[in-house]
């Protein structure tokens, strides 16, 4: 089973059983990227420039997301 987890202030970290072969990150023009090590964050802040991941950039940046998952109806809030 594969896990995203929405850190607050922070990036995507997914976390997925397995040895690897089981997360496959691809572009929208199709370009696939080879997976970090494990767990796998992406960047949510826009600033990285490691993009798709996150590079820690957004602790800098102070990075806070418009978004409250409690309020759009998504679930409880990440911590
Ligand atoms: S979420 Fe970490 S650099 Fe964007």
């Amino acid at each position: 089973m594969t896990t995203i987890k929405v850190r607050k202030n922070g990036p995507y970290r997914v976390i997925a059983d397995g040895d690897g072969d089981d997360v496959t990150i691809i572009d929208w023009n199709g370009r696939e990227y080879p997976a970090p090590d494990r767990p796998i964050a992406l960047c949510r802040c826009g600033v990285s420039a490691t993009k798709p991941f996150c590079d820690k950039s957004h602790a800098r940046a102070g990075f806070t997301p418009d978004e409250d998952t409690d309020d759009a109806g998504g679930g409880p809030a990440a911590g």
